[in-house]
């Protein structure tokens, strides 16, 4: 027809669709030859001679597969793989796939491409499909007591999200789903703290890491809470089947009990002095001084923190699930689940590191009010133990989402699961819950994919709520600076493989460098090519050698970031998006295409093809970017008026670049994505939400008041907005009046606040 494809996929899918081929089985074909054999080796033969210069070690790469071909040819019934006349197709094809790098340029409407939509989600809740991969995705559920700082959000449900984002780009059939870990002591007490029955705090709190989330555009399926009768009803369920099974037995434990509090304690509710090395102040579980590991009930002179009388010691009978009896079953499925799944390294070595000294029985019951009760009639005034309880959260808030919840929690041979979270949480995805699945024997579906981050810190400090030391959820919106830039940030510096930290200074030269002048500067220069110098159309596209050679690079990218993605490598997948938009600027650079359209046909012709090259980037790059920064993605497509179905085009199937806007294609506006962070700003920033030195008391309190006080602020606003209960948004506002008058008496000034204008006393 006069077409010209330039990658093996496309000629392929054009053969693929030839009547003339219907002599074989064209499916099985197009597997065999291409996926399996040719197109990874052509790729990395490729690569070994365009970008590496090292042609004359492509024989190398090659040479296996084509042996394969050899000898599978002399063994079929036909001389060649794919019948007499239509070899020289084949070589064509490689030939091509070889040296003209991978690159195909279709037309909309090319019937190849029929059906790859990107589809919003149906209102109808997700399950597993028939010959779909499905992928089951979790985020860590986030305790209900606290606002969640940045190293929070980026361990788990950031992290989540891009991949969700990523895998619904890809066309897999995906469901997302989180909430809040809402039950146990920390609750129990931060209701104590803040004068409000534990109910309220979880209702509380449950509406601000709502709110949090929907501002960093966190697209859950579904995000909900462990207080909830389906809760109640699996984790009961779960018992009552180790139960039957016999992985419970039961024991006694010696513990502090207050009597005028009624209640027993936990280790960080009681102190005394150190058995070892006599320190007044060591807690239950340690002391501070020697560093020695205490069991609560050995301190001498223990006191209840609360109420500071002295407890007294009771036993009390518990039950513990039996992990050394699950032992080898966890060691046989871990076996298997490590080698096929991908799991993080740290993920696998702490998992190890617990395995290695053998596992011994754990507690699963607690002598709390505020849980899960356990239905064992002698175990009545007791709860289940919270990180017992919160993993089943998982199903049960899926449950809460569709009644065929058992469609993903017990299929695991349709469902794959990846578990997001920091490491601290690793063992209990590992070990602890997989033996609670393993025990209960009904099929559960368990972990594939672990993927655990190590921790993010604040500038060279760790985050600290108490210090008020760190940027919490709720104040990044306060900045003014864009949830995509927050979430670009995050991810550039996700703490993947190591430790990593959060610093404002690099949050604006990465800002500045990375966002605005390269990717930014060749998106939008792309565009305003199109607008100043084509009245808006693209331009027809000739393809020379150098542009070949850009297309060779960006396929590359490509290539390397669905690699990366696939195997959940988020922030070093980011980087070759940013990579595609540095050549595509220095090729912008060196064409000149603004000198060029002032030139005769010729050149002119040149600064065409640049542009329409340039301007499919730029819509490729909104397509990559959208699991990192979805309203920049959004944005760009807007701008360049870029087809819905582009988004699913490049991900979908071979993973090759497609140029999605034909010559011809009207643009829309073109304006600026990025705004420069300035220095002062940066200070400014810095300043307010701690970080540096503090010097004296005053000061001291001056630092760590001002950001809880914006805390408490953004806090009694998503309250309102939530229509919480008056109590809360009472206790709220006391808090916060409480706060000021800290500060102002810190300040020098009066602690009484300004009568307000109209108010009669
Ligand atoms: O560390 C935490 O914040 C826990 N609430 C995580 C629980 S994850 C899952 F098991 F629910
Ligand atoms: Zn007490």
């Amino acid at each position: 027809s006069g077409l010209h494809l330039f990658s093996s996929n496309a000629i392929c899918r054009s053969v693929h669709h030839s009547p003339a081929w219907s002599f074989m089985n064209a499916n099985a074909r197009l597997a065999w030859m291409w996926r399996l054999l040719i197109t990874p080796a052509l790729l990395q033969a490729l690569h070994m001679a365009v970008l590496q210069g090292k042609g004359s070690e492509v024989s190398k790469v090659l040479q296996g597969p084509l042996n394969y071909l050899d000898q599978s040819l002399s063994k079929g019934n036909t001389p060649y793989l794919t019948g007499v006349q239509y070899l020289h197709l084949f070589l064509v094809a490689t030939a091509l796939a070889f040296f003209q790098y991978p690159f195909s340029c279709h037309q909309r409407g090319d019937r190849s491409y029929e059906g790859f939509r990107f589809e919003p989600r149906s209102v109808f809740s997700s399950l597993p499909q028939e010959g779909k991969r499905n992928l089951l995705v979790t985020s860590a559920l986030p305790y209900v007591n606290n606002v969640p700082h940045l190293g929070n959000i980026i361990g788990c449900v950031l992290s989540a999200d891009v991949f969700s984002r990523y895998g619904r780009l890809r066309g897999w059939n995906m469901l997302f789903v989180c909430g809040t870990d809402e039950y146990g002591t920390a609750t129990e007490n931060k209701a104590r703290e803040e004068g409000l029955t534990p109910q309220q705090i979880c209702d509380k709190y449950h509406a601000i890491h709502s709110s949090i989330y929907k501002w960093f555009q966190i697209d859950f399926d579904f995000f909900g809470r462990t207080t909830t009768e389906k809760q109640t009803e699996i984790a009961q369920n779960i018992f009552w089947r180790l139960h039957k099974h016999d992985f419970l037995v039961e024991d006694t434990v010696e513990q502090l009990r207050c009597e005028s509090c009624q209640r027993f304690l936990a280790d960080r509710f009681v102190e005394g002095t150190c058995p070892h090395c006599s320190y007044p102040e060591a807690r239950g579980d340690q002391c501070d001084k020697c560093g020695r590991l205490i069991n609560a009930v050995e301190l001498r002179e223990p006191q209840c923190k609360v109420c500071r009388q002295t407890p007294v010691i009771r036993s009390s009978k518990h039950l513990f699930l039996d992990l050394p009896k699950l032992e080898a079953q966890l060691e046989q499925w871990l076996d298997k689940s490590t080698s096929t799944g991908d799991w993080t390294a740290n993920a696998k070595q702490i998992t190890r590191s617990w395995l290695r000294d053998g596992l011994k029985p754990r507690c699963i019951t607690r002598d709390l009010k505020w849980g899960t009760p356990v239905p064992h009639p002698d175990f009545k005034e007791k709860v289940f133990y919270v990180w017992f309880d919160a993993p089943i959260g998982y199903l049960s808030i899926t449950a809460n989402y569709t009644d065929k919840w058992e469609k993903w929690w017990k299929n695991p041979h349709q469902v794959e699961l990846y578990n997001f979270m920091a490491k601290d949480n690793v063992p209990f995805h590992s070990v602890v819950f997989p033996c609670s699945l393993l025990g209960a024997q009904d099929n559960y579906t368990l972990v594939n994919h672990l993927v655990a981050t190590e921790y993010l810190n604040y500038e060279d400090t760790k985050f600290s709520k108490s210090r008020g030391v760190g940027v919490f959820g709720d104040m990044a919106k306060d900045t003014g600076i864009p949830s995509d830039v927050w979430r670009f940030y995050l991810l550039y510096v996700r703490p993947e493989g190591q430790d990593s930290a959060f610093s404002w200074a690099d949050m604006a030269t990465k800002n500045n460098s990375e966002l605005l002048n390269n990717l930014g500067n060749f998106i939008n220069r792309a565009g305003m090519f199109v607008t100043k110098f084509f009245e808006g159309c693209v331009p027809a596209i000739e393809l020379q050698q150098e542009d070949k050679k850009l297309l060779a690079l960006v396929g590359w990218e490509l290539q390397q970031y669905i690699q990366l993605m696939d195997k959940v490598k988020i922030r070093d997948a980011l980087k070759h998006i940013l990579n595609i938009s540095r050549h595509g600027n220095q090729y912008i650079q060196v064409n000149e295409p603004w000198k060029k359209i002032k030139g005769g046909d010729t050149e002119r012709q040149r600064a065409g093809t640049v542009t329409g090259l340039s301007v499919n980037i730029a819509c490729l790059l909104s397509v990559m970017l959208f699991p990192y920064m979805p309203t920049v993605s959004q944005t760009i497509r807007d701008q360049l008026n870029a087809p819905q179905s582009c988004i699913n085009a490049m991900l979908q199937g071979t993973g090759t670049f497609v140029c999605a806007l034909s010559a011809g294609h009207r643009v829309g506006t073109v304006s600026p994505l990025f705004q420069k962070l300035e220095v002062d700003q940066i200070e400014a920033l810095k300043k307010k939400f701690g970080g540096q030195q503090v010097f004296d008391s005053a000061l001291e309190i001056i630092t760590i008041k001002a950001p809880q006080i914006q805390t408490s602020i953004s806090i009694l606003r998503a309250l309102k907005a939530q229509k919480a209960e008056k109590a809360v948004i009472t206790a709220e506002v006391t808090k916060l009046l409480d706060l000021k008058k800290q500060l102002a008496l810190a300040e020098g000034k009066s602690p009484e606040p300004a009568p307000q204008k109209g108010k009669k006393k």
